[in-house]
This record gives C-alpha cells, sequence and structure tokens, in this order.
C-alpha cells in the first residue's frame, strides 16, 4: 500500500508539475510556444490528472474498502462440518490453493499451502502478484477468527480490511452460512503446512488504475445472512450446486453463457448441448471430460471439480442445466 500512495503522490506532483508549464506556456510571448507548448503540456495535465483521479479511487477501493466488521462466531467443528467442508474444498478451492509446486505451478494436491501466483498465469501479471494462501493452521489463517474467516469467504475482504484481488471474481460469496462454517471447520481440522515462499496480493499502480476505472469491476455485495435449498435432486439445489461447482462463475449467473468482455473472452451456454445428452451421459463427460460424441473439453473447461462431485449432485445439476431458465 505504501508504495502506491507514493506511486499516487508523484502522480498527483506530475499533474501539478504539468500544470504549471501549461499556464507558463499559455502566458509564453511567442504564438508557437502558447500554442504547442499549452496544447503539448494541457494534454499531459489532463492524462496524469485522469491517472490520480483513477489510482486514487482504487487505492481507496481496494485499501480502504469500508468493509462491514467481521462476524462473531464461533465455528462447532463438529465431524458432519468437517466432512461437509473437506467436499467443498475438494470441489474447488485445492485448484488453486494446492501446494505450488517448484516452478510456481498449483499441483491441485493437499496441502492446502498454496503459492501459485494466478495473476501471472491469467496473464494479468502486469497489476502485480495474486498468489494463493496457504489454507491450513501453518499459514495465515491461524491468526484470523472464524468470523475474520467467514469475511474473507462471504465479501473477499482480509483481516486488515482490504478488498481480496482474486477470490471477489470468486462465486463464494453465494455459499449458504452452513457450508461457509463447514469450509472453516475444515480447513481448522488440516494438519498444518508450510508456507512456501511469497502469498496474497502485492498490486501496484497499474492494477490500482484497472480497479479505479471499473476495468476490474467490484464484486456484487453479498448478503449478510444466507441459506441453501435443502439438499436433494431439485432444480433449486442443482442451482446451488452450479454455484459452489462453479459453473456459474464462468459460464454465468443462469449457467447460460457469457459475451466476451474487455478482460476475459466469451463463455459459452452449455445448456443446448447438455439437453442433448441424458443423465448418464452427462455424469460421464464431466467424470472423463469428454463429450458424447468423443471430443474432450478443452483446458479452459475445468470438469475436474464436477468429477469430484456425488451422483446426487451432479443428477441435480443435470436437472437444472436441462431446466428451462425463467
Ligand atoms: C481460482 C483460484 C482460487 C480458488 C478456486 C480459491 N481461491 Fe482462495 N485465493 C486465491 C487467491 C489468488 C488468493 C490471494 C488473494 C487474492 O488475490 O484474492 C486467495 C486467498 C484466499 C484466502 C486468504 C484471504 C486473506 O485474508 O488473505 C482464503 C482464506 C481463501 N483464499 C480461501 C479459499 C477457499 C476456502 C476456497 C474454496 C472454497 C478458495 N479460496 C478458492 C485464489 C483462489
Ligand atoms: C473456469 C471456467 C469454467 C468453469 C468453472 C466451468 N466451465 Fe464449462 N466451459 C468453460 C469454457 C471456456 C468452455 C468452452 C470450452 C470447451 O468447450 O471445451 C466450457 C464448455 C462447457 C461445456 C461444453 C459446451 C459445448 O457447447 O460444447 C459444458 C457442457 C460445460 N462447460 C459445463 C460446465 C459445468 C456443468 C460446469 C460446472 C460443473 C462448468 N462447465 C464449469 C469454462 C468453464
Amino acid at each position: 500500500m505504501v508504495v502506491n500512495l507514493l506511486m499516487l503522490l508523484i502522480v498527483i506532483a506530475i499533474t501539478i508539475g504539468a500544470g504549471w508549464l501549461t499556464w507558463r506556456a499559455v502566458r509564453a510571448k511567442r504564438l508557437w510556444v502558447k500554442v504547442v507548448g499549452g496544447l503539448a503540456a494541457g494534454l499531459l495535465t489532463l492524462v496524469f490528472a485522469a491517472a490520480a483521479f483513477t489510482g486514487g479511487k482504487g487505492i481507496a477501493a481496494i485499501y480502504f474498502s469500508g468493509a462491514k466488521p467481521a462476524p462473531d462466531l464461533k465455528v462447532a467443528g463438529s465431524a458432519e462440518q468437517v466432512a461437509r467442508g473437506e467436499y467443498l474444498v475438494n470441489l474447488s478451492c485445492v485448484g488453486c490453493h494446492g501446494a505450488a509446486d517448484a516452478i510456481g505451478n498449483p499441483s491441485g494436491k493437499s496441502p492446502l499451502s498454496g503459492g501459485w501466483n494466478i495473476a501471472e498465469a491469467e496473464g494479468l501479471g502486469f497489476v502485480g502478484a495474486m498468489i494463493t494462501e496457504n489454507l491450513t493452521p501453518g499459514g495465515k489463517l491461524a491468526g484470523y477468527s472464524d468470523g475474520e474467516i467467514f469475511r474473507v469467504m462471504r465479501h473477499s475482504i482480509d483481516k486488515e480490511g482490504r478488498r481480496l484481488g482474486f477470490m471477489a471474481f470468486l462465486p463464494y460469496g453465494q455459499l449458504s452460512d452452513e457450508d461457509t462454517q463447514a469450509i472453516i471447520a475444515y480447513l481448522r481440522s488440516l494438519p498444518p503446512a508450510e508456507t512456501g515462499g511469497a502469498t496474497g496480493d502485492q498490486l501496484n499502480f497499474i492494477g490500482m488504475l484497472l480497479f479505479g476505472s471499473g476495468m476490474i469491476p467490484p464484486p456484487a455485495p453479498a448478503a449478510d445472512q444466507i441459506s441453501a435449498p435443502p439438499q436433494g435432486v431439485t432444480v433449486e439445489y442443482g442451482k446451488y450446486v452450479a454455484t459452489f461447482g462453479e459453473c456459474a462463475g464462468c459460464h454465468g449467473p443462469d449457467v447460460s453463457g457469457i459475451e466476451a468482455t474487455s478482460m476475459s473472452p466469451a463463455v459459452p451456454n452449455p445448456r443446448p448441448i447438455i439437453s442433448t445428452w441424458t443423465q448418464e451421459q452427462f455424469a460421464e463427460a464431466m467424470h472423463t471430460g469428454v463429450r458424447p460424441g468423443g471430443a474432450p473439453f478443452s483446458e479452459a473447461m475445468p470438469w475436474q471439480n464436477a468429477s469430484k462431485m456425488t451422483d446426487d449432485d451432479l443428477a441435480a445439476l443435470y436437472l437444472y442445466l436441462t431446466t428451462p431458465v425463467k
């Protein structure tokens, strides 16, 4: 944060300097200095003023997020909670938070000691680093209360009140209170693993510009209390499976595809094709990564998550994805 605040001061100083130059040029005696110098310095002033404004907004959004206090919460840590948490964490978190290998790639396996720089992997390295955290009691969460971990999951706000760069894109703010607590119970139950290297966000001033400009939009605000529909092979529960199974995170809120944006390519609507598959074919595709016709999913489609789902969750997901969106 100190470096980004310093950058902001430098940008403001340049803006003032360029503004002063503009004023000097405009008041110059020679006409060409007035016009050429005035225009050039004026333009520079505008550019740097815009950068100062946008960067300042980004700094405010990240470091002074105005987060609500973490809830006062103590997770019981029952055997059922730990088991449910294990299921959910192995479906999704492990893909990013599984120990990074020697060259920094995620292993997708235990221990959950993190260390993957996903900003770099996603081609966003120019905004700085966003490195997955060690989620075992050997990492920074040992210093978090249960309520503070809850706030990470629900609102993507860290212990110090800063907005998390990457977690904010993920759908965990829609997990039920019960499931969020189950995840906390499971993470607390893990054997502590050592943190390999740097973790967390180290965003630079370009990052601040992107956050401040709205190019990386803030997450939709999450409710303070969330309950999930009852577990079962129903459309409602299938929609919830699509949330924690992350389908909705990529394929859009209704899993009906999203159009390309300046930051990300389009993601197709999977509903039409799934509607041509039987439930068995769908389950088979999700277990093997190969569609009924024999065409494998591309790397961009992480079927591995769904391959770890229970048969009932897959059935509910199928039901939901073959039911027309209201
Ligand atoms: C797509 C990759 C990805 C997935 C999946 C993911 N995370 Fe993260 N997580 C990150 C990154 C990157 C960070 C570092 C901070 C940031 O940029 O958001 C992080 C940070 C965290 C932190 C530390 C927050 C802090 O206060 O510093 C916690 C806790 C966490 N994740 C929990 C989870 C849990 C639990 C899951 C699964 C339910 C999960 N994450 C799934 C990428 C991921
Ligand atoms: C990280 C983003 C991401 C997540 C998470 C994700 N998908 Fe996808 N999915 C994609 C992309 C990108 C494609 C297009 C590439 C391809 O067809 O292989 C795709 C393709 C598909 C297709 C094939 C569509 C077609 O017309 O051929 C199906 C079916 C599908 N996804 C279902 C799912 C389901 C079900 C889930 C949740 C369990 C899910 N996806 C989660 C990104 C994602």
